[in-house]
């Protein structure tokens, strides 16, 4: 086999940028402080980091090792580093999805980072100032409300997110050395604006407090999301939600970081440098993510009102209004570092969803960089247009559920059994420790082969057969009383049978609702069709790419 290395990192501390700016990312900002809300707060955080250390740091280490791995061979991306790991020609269709992931999420999450990139234009503009909260929430809704768009420009979202777009395809054209200095540019960046940001949830207090709502105060936010509550830690779906978020920010069970480690030069570090930006990531998510939206929302509304409302509108249609109680400066100053911290954050993350399509073409079809990022923002863009277009319609939920939930656990599961049973745990630990910067706590040996695979296990079957209203006790109580199981309409399994649509459906109370909910079915079924076309395409490629390395192999045995 050719050994050829293509590219590789500028320096190690860009090296690291650039992992922790691929993890750190809107889920840090936005995802985490309503899962932890949502969960009970103080009652999130203990599942939270047990599956930080039993789940996120060992897949971190096995995606690097992987990852290093596989570009010793010149493998920059999922379908062929896990070809090489094995005898068995299925494997590489497993490493689908590491390709697929980073291409249907990429099209949603680029579609949020535009949003961000609106609201500093925004926030800049002063379009907020004198808005009431009201209004600065009904902007956002017809923001996202395609045709009814009153914010000046018709098609304001669709002009923002091809530019957005466009702005990732040209630097990811630059190749690595583009993403790596986007990373420096806008890791340091984002770390001051949410050190601001955070100095003013820490330092807000009771004085937001007002007549109407005079037991707001940040402190009951930060409280309640740092009282632990052991009484949670027998509740399964606090535990799904924690494992959840691990995966999603700390960007693993997506091949990015087999991709981005592939450019790790063979006698570099991985160890260390993934414990590095894992914990990066972590200070950025527990720190700065807890420190902003809830303790500054709970200051001036009240904790009760951030419980019934968390959700990801809190960061743009309340931050903004609240900003403006700073004064016309400050709030402007506000609002550009959240949105600016915000879009910082997404970019860091986009760029490196691009990686494994450009890494993939260019290994298997020698595809220059142009080419590749071109392709990736079109594919992107063909995916991303009906989540802008039918945002209402649950395009959006749809791609976040299949892609940016469910194919993790998939393919984190399947890459785990590969490295520690059929790869072997010996020949993987050798491969991490191999010019390690650290001495590697041997605990993690047996943790990788038991602990880690049997957790995915568990967080798979949960999610495929959640029970009724994710109430585990009564659904045990339920089987072992002989009544069977009865599943949740948020359980995989419901879900793929659409039966809470149907459901809904078939309660509809007027014609009206009925078409709505039709509506609403037929562009899920067609969201689901988009990306099974994808992952199909993606299985195509794959296997053309198979031929021609047999082809090529022979001729090579022949001459
Ligand atoms: N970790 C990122 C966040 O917290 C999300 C992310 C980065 C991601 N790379 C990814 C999601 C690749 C899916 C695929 O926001």
């Amino acid at each position: 086999m050719v050994i050829k290395q293509t590219e590789a990192w500028g320096t190690r501390v860009g090296l690291i940028l650039a992992m922790a700016g691929n993890a750190v990312g809107l889920g840090n900002f936005l995802r985490f402080p309503v899962q932890a809300v949502n969960n009970g707060g103080g009652a999130f955080i203990i599942p939270y980091l047990v599956c930080f250390l039993l789940m996120g740091i060992p897949l971190l280490w096995i995606e690097w090792s992987m990852g290093r791995y596989g570009g010793r061979s010149g493998n920059h991306s999922t379908p062929f580093i896990l070809d090489n790991m094995t005898k068995r020609a299925f494997w590489k269709y497993f490493g689908v999805f590491g390709i697929f992931t980073n291409i249907a999420v990429a099209a949603y999450y680029c579609y949020i980072e535009s949003w961000t990139m609106s609201y500093v234009w925004h926030s800049l503009q002063g379009t907020f100032v004198g808005l009431s909260q009201t209004e600065v929430a009904q902007f956002f809704t017809n923001y996202v409300d395609i045709g009814q768009s009153s914010t000046g420009i018709p098609y304001e979202a669709v002009v923002f997110y091809i530019a957005c777009l466009a702005l990732n395809t040209f630097i990811l054209s630059r190749g690595l050395r583009g993403v790596e200095r986007a990373a420096q540019i806008g890791m340091p960046l984002l770390i001051l604006f949410g050190a601001f940001l955070a100095f003013k949830g820490l330092t807000l207090g009771t004085s937001g407090a007002t007549a109407e709502v005079p037991d707001a105060s940040a402190w009951d936010g930060l409280n309640f999301l740092w009282t632990p509550q052991y009484d949670s830690l027998a509740n399964p779906k606090v535990w799904l939600a924690a494992a959840g978020q691990i995966f999603f920010t700390l960007s693993v069970g997506m091949g990015t970081i087999h991709c981005y480690a592939a450019y790790v030069r063979s006698k570099d570090d991985i160890a260390l440098n993934a414990l590095t930006s894992g914990f990066t990531n972590e200070f950025v998510e527990v720190v700065l993510g807890s420190l902003i939206v809830v303790p500054i929302a709970a200051g001036y509304l009240g904790m009760d009102w951030v419980k019934e409302n968390a959700g990801f509108g809190m960061a743009f249609q309340t931050m903004p209004f609240l900003f403006e109680k700073w004064g016309p400066v400050l709030s402007t100053m506000a609002g550009v570092m959240w949105f600016g911290l915000l879009f910082f954050a997404g970019i860091t993350s986009s760029l490196a969803m691009g990686t494994p399509w450009m890494g993939f073409m260019r290994d298997e079809f020698g595809w220059g960089r142009n080419k590749g990022a071109i392709t990736f923002g079109l594919v992107v863009l063909a995916l991303g247009l009906p989540t802008v277009f039918f945002f209402q319609y649950g395009v959006f939920d749809e791609y976040d559920y299949w892609a940016g939930t469910v194919s993790l656990v998939v393919f984190a599961l399947a890459e785990t059994i590969l490295f520690a049973w059929i790869f072997g745990v010996h020949r993987g630990w050798d491969e991490l420790k191999r010019g390690a910067d650290i001495e590697l706590p041997v605990i993690y040996r047996p943790i990788i082969k038991y602990v880690t695979p049997a957790m995915l296990s568990v967080v798979f079957l949960g999610s495929l057969f959640t029970p009724v209203g994710n109430e585990w006790q009564d659904a045990f109580a339920s089987l072992f009383a002989g009544n069977g199981w009865q599943l949740d309409d948020s359980s995989l399994v419901n879900m793929v049978a659409n039966t809470g649509l149907n459901k809904q459906i078939a309660a509809a109370i007027d014609v009206e609702q009925l078409q709505q909910l039709k509506d609403r079915k037929f562009y899920t079924n067609m969201a689901r069709a988009l990306l099974s076309l994808t992952f199909l395409g993606l299985c195509a490629l794959v296997y053309v790419a198979g031929l021609r390395r047999a082809r090529n192999e022979q001729n090579t045995t022949n001459a």
